[in-house]
Order: structure tokens, then C-alpha cells, then sequence
């Protein structure tokens, strides 16, 4: 069984990407949804949730953990792997290291929440990963709960994510890391305002790659989903087809379910 687990529903970017790799595996995907947004909370809080909850899916049997969260991993993710040296943990971190590799101009950007924005980590990964380029580091305070609201399109959201874009596109970057698993979902709002000029870069592809080298006999299951939460748990479900996942309603084991971590 794998666990994985965000602050709310862009994780579940990540769950659809390894549902798809991994179609017998039996997969536990957690919201924190009574602790969101991480992106503004300071690293002490975010590690104590994400200690917590890897207790939790760790307890309920699961093998290996993605924490499919940047913010979470940028924060959390060594706290998390010294507490549970033996078990196999995937982060997911901005794709800098493809974006900087695909890019033309020489001018990356990197879309996160204030508190990737601002880790040791992220800056960390860039001076491994993109030695060669500019980067452009773009917090986006808000956005992750536009995502949770489901209003996706919202004409005024629509204009906010233009003044964050337009001055990075008239730098002349040309590739655009989704550095929140959270943006994943408002790709259909972001590759219109980028087209002809930039690539949106995701990595949940990679990190369900990841996933399959790491899940050994975990990959091996019924292809049961089950989907829990700390507030709210209907919202997760009600989220599948509005996201674009109602496919994975046939996995579902069950109703969400409300679990106090
Ligand atoms: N989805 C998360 C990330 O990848 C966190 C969003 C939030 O809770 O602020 O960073």
C-alpha cells in the first residue's frame, strides 16, 4: 500500500499520475485539509503535521510515502526520513533541473508558495540544477486556495495569475516550473497567458517513476483507493470530477473519510 499526502487536493495531481503507473496498487491518499494552507505556515508547524500524518499512513500499513507537496518536502521531508530511516519516502520538488536543461533562453521561473519560495531547499536545488541559467523565484500567496475553492476560472483570478506571468514572460523565460502541486490543476487557466512563450513544467510524471522503482510489493493490491481527510472529507471526492479525475472514482474503496491526525 502507498501513502501519499498533501495539505488539501493538489496532491491528488500526484495520486492521478501514480494511479496511472500503478494501476494494482492499493493507494491512501490523505488531505490535511484542517491544517491548509502549508504555504504560509512556518517550517516548525508544517513538520509537526507531516510527522504526524507519516505516523498515520505508517500505522494504517502503507510501505512506501509520497509527500505530494513541495512545501512539505522543502520543509519537512529530511525530519521525516530521519524519523523513519527504513521506509522508502518520495518528495516532490519543483522541476528545476528538467526546466533548466529544456530551456532556450536561459530564463527559468518558478511558480511556489511563500513558503518554498523562501527554503534553504528550493535555493539549494537551484544552485545544483541551474548553475547555467536565470531564475526567477515567483511566490504566489493565494493560489493554492483558489485550487481549493474550485473556482478556477474566475475572471479576477484570471487577471491576478496575468500580473504574476506577463512581467516574468517579458524576461524572456521560457520555461515555467508548476512548483506547487496545487497549480497543477490551473494549468488550463496559465497555458493560455503563456502560449507561444513558455512551458509549463510539472513533475508528477517523475515522481510516480519514482514511486514504481521504490514500490516493490506495495505495487501489488486490489487498486483500491481510499481518500481521507482532517476536515471536510466530502469535498475530496466531490473534487475528482471537477479536476478532471472522475476516473478515479471507479478505484474508490469507499466514501471519504474524516480521520483526526
Ligand atoms: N500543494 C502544496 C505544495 O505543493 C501546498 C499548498 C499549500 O498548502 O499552501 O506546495
Amino acid at each position: 500500500m502507498i501513502g501519499i499526502f498533501d495539505s488539501g487536493i493538489g496532491g491528488l495531481s500526484v495520486l492521478a499520475a501514480i494511479a496511472r503507473a500503478l494501476p494494482h496498487a492499493d493507494l491512501v491518499y490523505l488531505a490535511d485539509t484542517a491544517h491548509l494552507p502549508y504555504g504560509d505556515k512556518d517550517d516548525a508547524y508544517i513538520r509537526r503535521r507531516v510527522l504526524t500524518i507519516g505516523n498515520h499512513l505508517v500505522d494504517r500499513g502503507c510501505g512506501v510515502i509520497v509527500v505530494a507537496c513541495n512545501t512539505a518536502t522543502a520543509a519537512a521531508v529530511e525530519a521525516f526520513r530521519e524519523t523513519f530511516p527504513k521506509l522508502p519516502v518520495v518528495g516532490v520538488e519543483p522541476g528545476v533541473k528538467p526546466a533548466a536543461a529544456m530551456s532556450r533562453s536561459g530564463r527559468i521561473a518558478v511558480l511556489a508558495t511563500l513558503s518554498t519560495a523562501r527554503s534553504e531547499r528550493l535555493a539549494q536545488l537551484i544552485r545544483q540544477h541551474a548553475g547555467s541559467v536565470q531564475v526567477e523565484v515567483e511566490a504566489c500567496p493565494g493560489w493554492a486556495t483558489r485550487v481549493e475553492t474550485l473556482s478556477l476560472d474566475d475572471p479576477d483570478f484570471v487577471e491576478e495569475a496575468r500580473g504574476h506571468l506577463t512581467p516574468l514572460l517579458a524576461t524572456g523565460v521560457d520555461q515555467i516550473v508548476l512548483g506547487c502541486t496545487h497549480y497543477a490543476f490551473l494549468s488550463p487557466v496559465l497555458e493560455p497567458i503563456v502560449a507561444h512563450q513558455a512551458t509549463l513544467v510539472d513533475v508528477a510524471d517523475a515522481v510516480a517513476r519514482q514511486c514504481v522503482r521504490l514500490a516493490g510489493t506495495d505495487a501489488l493490491g486490489g487498486g483500491r483507493l481510499t481518500l481521507l481527510a482532517t476536515a471536510q472529507p466530502e469535498k475530496l471526492q466531490a473534487a475528482l470530477p471537477v479536476l478532471g479525475l472522475r476516473w478515479l472514482d471507479d478505484r474508490l474503496h469507499s466514501a471519504a473519510r474524516l480521520v483526526i491526525a
